[in-house]
């Protein structure tokens, strides 16, 4: 028997591209594993109505991870219209899969490495090496939301004497996103950050919010991040506006190591904090559980791109490192970022997005003859 069973999830268009480069590189190595294949994607809302379909579900209660590539999501129009005609008007509401997924595993800790490796021309400065720790559950993207807004709803809300007045539009014309968050998530995310910064020898943990306006969740999340930070002497603790460090992160991106952040503010961190080191060709992530874990690149399925071995899988390269680091696989972690750096730093084997014309499988093989 195989030593791990990864779920093995491609999912649509671009997906299925570095999905295969990632195969090149396993194989290379002889990773010790069984790659179980799951469904997920544009393709079973279509046919079936759900984009996560049931089965996929039991397939990841019985392996030890999952790898997955990309997937399509469209606005509701065209999700009803692309649904099989047998399906439609029986209540099928489309929902992306993998927040679903984030939810239903309490995959509660987004990670993203963002690293300039030497040599890459499209890294915006030399010596970025930050990592952003996004709460993955809950916070502004916790789906808690209304539009029209029920009269209980708002009745509950006028406790607050800033409500009333917006009584005053009309119900219907008020809509509500909440930014809900936990004093355990708080401390959670924090403690990965603190934890991380500590096995891989950061000397900061820099804590993003609002606390100064936002003052009741900003507030649990910076006194939660002092609190945790008490506990590692070695590591200071910075915090900071979410927006002024958006500046910051363009001005002197080389003076931050982990970054801390709730779900929306560390979504657009991480997704800013890409952009310095190569844009989406290059942006992997963890979404890391108690007990499971789903590595993904960050990229989406690329339509115009699917099926033609042409983007960059280095994001999908850096998605298998995390994995290897999540099993604890730590020469192969060693080896696969090893290999990827000294492609990079070479430039010889480079997809159109980084100035080349190599294809997605030369640069896999590329870095599988380095490994
Ligand atoms: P996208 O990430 O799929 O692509 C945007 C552009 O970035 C591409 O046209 C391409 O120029 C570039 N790009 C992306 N990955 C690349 C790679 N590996 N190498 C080189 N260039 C790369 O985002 P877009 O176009 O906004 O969305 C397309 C579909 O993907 C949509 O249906 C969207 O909902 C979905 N999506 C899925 C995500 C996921 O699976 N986690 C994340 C983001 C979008
Ligand atoms: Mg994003």
């Amino acid at each position: 028997m195989a030593k791990y069973r990864i779920a093995w999830m491609p999912g649509d268009g671009i997906g299925n591209d570095v999905m295969d480069a990632a195969k090149i590189v396993l194989d290379r190595l002889k990773f010790d594993a069984e790659y179980v294949p799951a469904d997920i994607g544009w393709e079973f809302w279509c046919s079936e109505g759900n984009a996560l379909p049931e089965r996929t579900v039991e397939v990841l209660k019985d392996t030890t991870c999952a790898l997955f590539g990309a997937i399509t999501s469209k606005p509701k129009e065209e999700a009803d219209k692309e649904l099989a005609p047998e399906l439609r008007g029986k209540g099928h509401v489309y929902f992306s899969p993998i927040v679903k997924l984030r939810q239903l595993l309490n995959l509660h800790t987004n990670l993203r490495p963002c690293k300039a490796y030497p040599g890459n021309p499209l890294n915006y400065k030399d010596g970025i090496d930050l990592v952003v720790f996004r709460e993955n559950t809950e916070g502004m993207y916790g789906g808690v939301e209304f539009h029209p807004l029920p009269q209980g709803v708002f009745d509950a809300l006028c406790v607050h004497p800033k409500m009333k007045p917006f009584g005053r539009a009309g119900l219907d014309n008020v809509a509500i996103s909440t930014r809900i968050m936990t004093r355990q998530a708080c401390a959670n995310i924090v403690t990965q950050a603190f934890e991380y910064a500590q096995k891989h020898g950061y000397k900061t943990v820099t804590v993003c919010d609002k606390p100064n306006v936002l003052r009741e969740t900003g507030g649990l999340m910076v006194r939660t991040a002092r609190e945790v930070a008490k506990k590692y002497a070695g590591i200071e603790l910075w915090e900071t506006n979410i927006d002024a460090q958006c500046m910051w992160l363009v001005r002197k991106p080389e003076n931050y190591g982990v970054m801390v952040a709730e779900n929306m503010f560390g979504d657009i961190l991480s997704d800013l904090a890409a952009g310095l080191v190569g844009g989406l060709g290059f942006a992997s992530a963890a979404n890391i559980g108690d007990d499971y874990a789903v590595f993904e690149p960050t990229h989406g399925s690329a339509p115009k791109y699917a099926g033609q071995n042409k983007v960059n899988p280095m994001a999908m390269m850096l998605t298998v490192k995390l994995m290897f680091d999540w099993l604890g696989e730590a020469d192969f972690a060693t080896r696969l970022e090893r290999a990827v750096a000294q492609v990079i730093q070479e430039g010889k084997a480079r997809t159109y997005d980084m100035g080349g014309s190599a294809t997605t499988t030369e640069v896999a093989e590329e870095i599988a003859r380095k490994l």
